[in-house]
């Protein structure tokens, strides 16, 4: 069975030597924030912090910083099985005739078993109040020049105002008082979208933070996610097993029942206030720009929540394992519209929207360019600042490599693609512009002749296999 919440999570990763437990007392206000990140820039475990100072809930961080325990909270060590879920699904034919469709029955059912069940209880909702405060939770400073303390690893839940489809983002939240935050919703995220949309027709949008979850359902919120799909389900298919929710009791929203705190409420884009300045992925503070207020109505929360939280900072950290699973769980739905899609990287150092790399089997001329553009309109890949694209022969995981077929493979004037005046990650410190800026494209492919490349191609050095065998039967007699 799947693992089921962050407390089977933390048993697992402990079974796995994944976990430490610091038991002395520790600061929510910048002292946890430097242990974690010192871990993760060593490579180290989870840290559950058991004893954090004025508050009555463990601080779990790190539970995400490595593929082992993204592989022991998703259970699965290929993580493109989960885009390849989704291919499958809309692959699936259901034939006319009765026997027929008895034949297609399994598919159909775990098709079915992805997705969410409604309970009408559950884990979190052991205690619920409508006198929530943020004071309650041990919420991390992690910076010295950040605006104050801020969630950073809150599932934040909404529904969209006209299709009903459900969505959870991570999205930081900075705490102004006891009731009220800042969400910093990106203006090219779902969530931001949904706030517009209210926001037209007059209207606060239902927001729900959650903490906690499935780790499916973690991954599931930072997951760049069409707008159409319902992310619950998606955690579903990630997990093979559908999530359970519950209904939230101040608001109208379907939260994760195996949650360990959520904390309901609504998003006004009429109430718009200063956020930041923030220490993000980038390795700068973001400066203060304006973002929508969440006001708090009411929290719902086991007896004995785990406060889950993450640090970022300087690229890598423990988002660049969970942007790796990304890029892997993402690849078969890239191939899907781009069959000639080999493989895709976003080294983490690039913070993932910077840099990114594509190997394509090139068939005719042009079609890197082709590439770029098709990338450049797909979701979050949108605000890819950078885009190589190199032959099938160059290992887009290598970085190496692809500086190689780069410098023997694209010629600056004629390679480069430069368009102007396009989305932007919200956090890209080098923009002219918050949102807008420009995007390169590099086609380090072979050119041929049709694309202009009039001289002869070059031919790569390889060993003959004579030599190679010859070498190979004498290895060990050299001694090396
Ligand atoms: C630790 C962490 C913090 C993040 N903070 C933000 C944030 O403050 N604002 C934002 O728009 N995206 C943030 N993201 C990225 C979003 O979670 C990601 O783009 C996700 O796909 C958004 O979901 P959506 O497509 O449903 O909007 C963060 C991701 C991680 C891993």
């Amino acid at each position: 069975m799947p693992i089921q919440d962050i407390h089977e999570f933390v048993k697992e990763l402990e079974k796995g030597e994944e976990l430490k437990r610091v038991k002395i007392e520790v600061d929510s206000d910048l002292e946890i924030a430097e242990i974690l990140r010192r871990e993760m820039y060593a490579n180290g475990p989870a840290i559950l912090f058991e004893n954090v100072k004025g508050y009555d809930m463990p601080v779990l961080g790190n539970a995400f910083g490595s593929m082992k325990r993204l592989e022991i909270g998703l259970e699965m060590t290929d993580f493109t099985e989960i885009g390849q879920r989704i291919v499958d699904m809309t692959k699936m034919d259901i034939p006319s005739g009765f026997l027929n469709k008895i034949k297609k029955l399994p598919e159909l059912s775990k098709m079915t078993a992805s997705f969410p069940k409604s309970e009408s209880s559950g884990p979190v909702t052991e205690i619920t109040s409508t006198s929530a405060s943020f004071d309650e939770l041990p919420i991390l400073k992690s910076w010295p020049n950040d605006a104050g303390r801020f969630i950073t690893l809150g599932l934040v839940a909404t529904k969209h105002p006209e299709t009903r489809v459900r969505n959870l983002g991570v999205y930081r939240i900075q705490i102004i008082d006891k009731t009220h935050a800042l969400m910093h919703w990106q203006k090219h995220k779902r969530g931001a979208h949904h706030g517009d949309i209210s926001k037209d027709k007059g209207e606060k949008i239902p927001t729900a933070i959650i903490i906690g979850g499935e780790p499916a359902t973690v991954f599931s919120s930072i997951a760049p996610v069409p707008e159409g799909l319902d992310k619950y389900l998606f955690a579903g298919i990630t997990r093979k097993e559908g999530i359970k929710t519950v209904k939230c009791k101040t608001i109208d929203l379907d939260v994760p029942a195996n949650a360990e705190i959520v904390l309901e409420g609504y998003v006004d884009h009429a109430d718009i206030r200063d956020e930041g300045p923030f220490g993000d992925h980038t390795g700068y503070y973001t400066p203060v720009e304006p973002y929508p207020t969440f006001t708090l109505t009411g929290i719902m929360r086991r007896k004995d929540p785990i406060y889950v939280t993450t640090v970022v900072g300087k690229p890598i950290l423990e988002d660049a394992y969970i942007g790796k699973v990304i890029e892997r769980s993402f690849l078969p739905l890239i191939r899907m519209f781009h069959p000639e899609v080999i493989d895709f990287s976003m080294p983490p150092s690039g913070w993932f929207q910077g840099f990114a790399i594509v190997s394509i089997k090139k068939r005719y001329p042009g079609q890197a360019k082709k590439i770029m553009m098709g990338l450049w309109g797909m979701g979050q890949l949108s605000l890819t600042k950078t885009l190589v694209v190199v032959d099938e022969d160059i290992n887009v995981q290598d970085i190496n490599d692809v500086i190689w077929a780069i410098t023997t493979r694209a010629d600056a004037a004629r390679d480069t693609l430069i368009i102007n005046n396009t989305p932007t990650d919200t956090l890209d410190p080098a923009s002219p512009l918050v949102n807008l800026g420009s995007k390169m494209g590099i086609d380090a492919t072979q050119k041929t002749k049709e694309e202009g490349y009039e001289r002869e191609i070059q031919k790569q050095v390889k060993v003959d296999k004579k030599t190679e065998n010859l070498v190979n039967s004498k290895w060990s007699d050299y001694n090396l």
